[in-house]
């Protein structure tokens, strides 16, 4: 193992700076940011699409933090330009403080089957979710590299790319796959070259956020420039989902830890109940099939609970037809 995947010390980071996409819609990229200012005492860039969404989320970190920088800039992550521009703006506002932490976690999700898809859909997931964080370490690594300091890279995969394809989200599933293998890449790419610079891919499972109705605003409001009047979705707490609160403090429990997939479960202590994703289960079931050079897709034939045939919403959370969510 490299030094890229020692333990983290967060003393280290204290009083630099955390810069998050995705965090104007209080869902895990807020998370992110609440737990970096209020926890680890970081100022915070936070980064999303509409100038009003983000600006909303920022002025509610900054009325919990207000010794901190709270800075909200809004930017395409899909365009490298806007990020250039969000490198230098955050250059600008902490001349003297460096980036302790990047987590590339803006993401979108149409939930549809193949046949029944739209190709513009994926031409959306697969320039955000995929392209977008290629992006973002072009913009962002770099500046990281050139620190002596130790930090963190990490983007926000999913669970739906440690396992196997789904029935129902497709393009999700094949972009977060992407997003796996090319932090991956990116772990070996600088390994040697900076050590300093910790890379790790989030794999998320339930976190009780707004990401559906997130991504049918955006898509709506397509021709919207960035920069534009969206107002902020706040989510409906799941029933068995995570907050976006507890989600963050799995996520800096696993860096600390020294972990390079981060994968957050739905186990306690982060939720209240006993009913996990079981995503290690699900993960270790494709590898042993995958041993065997075959595809078990007999879930296919499944009733099931979570209403569409699943290859990965079958743990104990979607047992007995559990809906996980307060809005379904
Ligand atoms: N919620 C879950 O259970 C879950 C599970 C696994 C993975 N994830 C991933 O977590 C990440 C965050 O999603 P979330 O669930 O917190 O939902 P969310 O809606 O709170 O966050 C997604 C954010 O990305 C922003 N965004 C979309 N396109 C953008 C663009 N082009 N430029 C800048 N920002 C853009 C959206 O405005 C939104 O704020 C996503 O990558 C998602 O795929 C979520």
């Amino acid at each position: 193992m490299s030094r890229q995947q020692e333990k983290f010390n967060f003393a280290e980071l204290k009083g630099r700076v955390a810069v998050i996409t995705g965090a104007g819609n209080f869902g895990i990229g807020w998370g992110l940011a609440k737990h970096s200012a209020l926890n680890l005492r970081m100022h915070v860039a936070l980064i999303d699409l509409h100038e009003a969404t983000v600006e909303r989320a920022a002025a509610e970190l900054r009325a919990m933090a207000p010794d901190l920088n709270i800075l909200a800039l809004a930017c395409d992550v899909t365009n490298s330009a806007d990020l250039i521009r969000a490198l230098n703006q955050i250059d600008d506002a902490f001349a003297d403080t460096s980036i302790g932490a990047v987590f590339a976690n803006a993401g979108v999700l149409f939930n549809s089957s193949i046949l029944k898809s739209d190709i513009e859909d994926w031409e959306a997931t697969l320039n955000v979710n995929v392209l977008g964080v290629v992006k973002t370490i072009k913009a962002f690594v770099p500046k990281l590299q050139a620190q002596t300091q130790k930090s963190i890279f990490c983007t926000t995969a999913s669970v739906g790319g440690l396992v196997r394809g789904d029935g129902g989200a497709a393009a999700y599933q094949a972009s977060k796959h992407a997003v796996v293998a090319l932090t991956e890449s990116l772990s070996f790419e600088i390994a040697k070259k900076s050590p300093q610079v910790h890379v790790r891919v989030l794999c998320p499972c339930i976190v009780s956020t707004s990401l559906m109705q997130s991504s049918q605003l955006i898509k709506s409001a397509k021709n919207a420039p960035a920069g534009g009047n969206l107002e902020p979705i706040k989510p409906n707490e799941m029933v068995l989902g995570m907050t976006p609160e507890r989600h963050a403090e799995q996520v800096f429990d696993l860096i600390s830890d020294g972990k390079f997939y981060l994968v957050t479960d739905n186990v306690k202590p982060y939720v209240d109940h006993n009913l996990p994703f079981a995503a290690m289960d699900i993960i270790a079931e494709r590898f042993a099939n995958l041993k065997e050079l075959q595809l078990d897709n007999s879930d296919a034939f499944a009733t099931p609970a979570a209403g569409y045939p699943s290859a990965i919403l079958k743990g104990p959370m979607f047992q007995g037809g559990t809906t996980f969510s307060n809005g379904d």
